[in-house]
Formats: C-alpha cells, structure tokens, sequence
C-alpha cells in the first residue's frame, strides 16, 4: 500500500519523507488555507522534496476552466496530479487532461457508479472520502470494497486512493480491501507506530537490562 500524506505542511511531509513514509501528497484548498501559503509556492516546494504525485486541486467548476487550471497546475513540476472533483465537467476535464498524459486524481468521491465513471474517463486515482460517510453514518469502508471489486471485475488500471482517512483502523481496514493508496493527515500517520503493548514490553525489557550493568557502547 502507497502512503500519501493529506497535507500542505512543508516541515512535515519534509520529516516524514525521511522516514521513507511519503509516496506522494494530496492537497485540497483547504489545506492550502490551513497552510497560510500561496497555492503555486508551496506546492513546487513540496514538489521538490516529494517524488511521487502530489495532488494540487483546481477551483473551476466548469470543464474549460478546469482544464486551464488543470494545465497551469501540471506547470508546477512533471509530478503533479491534477485533482479535479466528481462532476460532468470534473469527468470532461480528466478525459482531456488525462489524455494529454497528466496524472488525475479525482476527488468527493462517495459512491461506486461515480468511481466508474471516473476509471472510464482515464483518472490515475480515484478519491474515496471514507471519513465523511462516516459521518452522516455510512459505511466508508464498504464503498472502498464495492470499488475494489468493481475495478477488478474490468481491469481498470484507476488505483484507489482512500481519502478522508481519520483513524487508524481506517488504515487498516483500507489495506486490508486492497486500496492502492491511502492518504492521511501526519498525525494518523505518527499515531500508526503506537501501542501500548510495545511501550510496556520496551519499559520491562529496560528495567532488566539496568540490573544486568552492562553496556552495548
Ligand atoms: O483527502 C481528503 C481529505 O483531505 C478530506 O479529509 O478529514 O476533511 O474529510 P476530511
């Protein structure tokens, strides 16, 4: 499973990308807000740490607009992957802009029959939001499911990024379905290393090695 982080925080896609956890980034205007950073600035700088695709979000609703952006976006750095949203005109957008060879990611997507238009229209990933289904008491992981079956029934080559991931189980949950690619917040991400089992035995083996008196160096 690929590991995105969801986030326009340079310092930590930065440090975690030194622990070889970063495959790639996911933006959204949101995040470009919660950064305080000009969209275009940060995201070459994230860029540049970052080899994989880094996701930055056009704003445009219709299709023409879109492809504008998507084309000014893809300027950026040769790993940019253009999100464009789960509309007709998201739809039109990825056909052509994927057919001129950019990656597409497309986002806000909340059903399977949406993931297929998306997999039919050329997207390199499709963005699941498993978190907000939760939410309104859906069942997130089940959609990731009913894509996963349906993308192998057909042989679609879209991978599946779950997004809107909050917990850990959801990380677990996605791998074990088989998404492609999980993007999360670094926060999940550092909480993915915790257990209290570890923490205890790490505790007790100490405690023994102190009455031993020895020293490794
Ligand atoms: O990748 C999409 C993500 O940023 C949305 O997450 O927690 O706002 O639903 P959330």
């Amino acid at each position: 499973m690929k590991f995105f982080v969801d986030t326009a925080d340079v310092e930590a896609i930065r440090e975690l990308n030194e622990l070889g956890m970063v495959d790639g980034v996911t933006t959204n205007p949101s995040l470009i807000l919660k950064s305080g950073r000009d969209i275009i600035e940060v995201t070459k700088e994230i860029c540049a740490i970052v080899e994989g695709p880094v996701s930055a979000e056009v704003v445009a609703l219709e299709s023409e607009a879109m492809i504008a952006e998507g084309r000014k976006l893809a300027q950026i750095a040769p790993n940019i992957a253009i999100k464009l949203p789960l509309t007709w005109d998201g739809l039109k957008a990825c056909k052509m802009l994927s057919g001129e060879g950019h990656m597409v990611n497309v986002t806000l997507c909340f059903s399977a029959n949406q993931a297929l238009l998306a997999a039919k229209a050329g997207a390199s990933f499709i963005s699941p939001f498993i978190g907000r289904l939760d939410d309104i008491n859906l069942d997130g992981m089940e959609l990731i499911q009913d894509i996963r079956t349906i993308y192998d029934n057909y042989g679609f080559e879209t991978e599946i990024l779950a997004a809107s991931i909050r917990t850990v189980n959801h990380v677990t949950e996605a791998a074990r379905i088989g998404a492609d690619v999980m993007t999360a917040p670094p926060e999940v991400i550092a909480k993915l290393a915790a257990h209290p089992l570890t923490d205890k035995g790490l505790e007790n083996f100490l405690k023994d090695w102190e009455k031993t008196g020895q020293k490794i160096l």
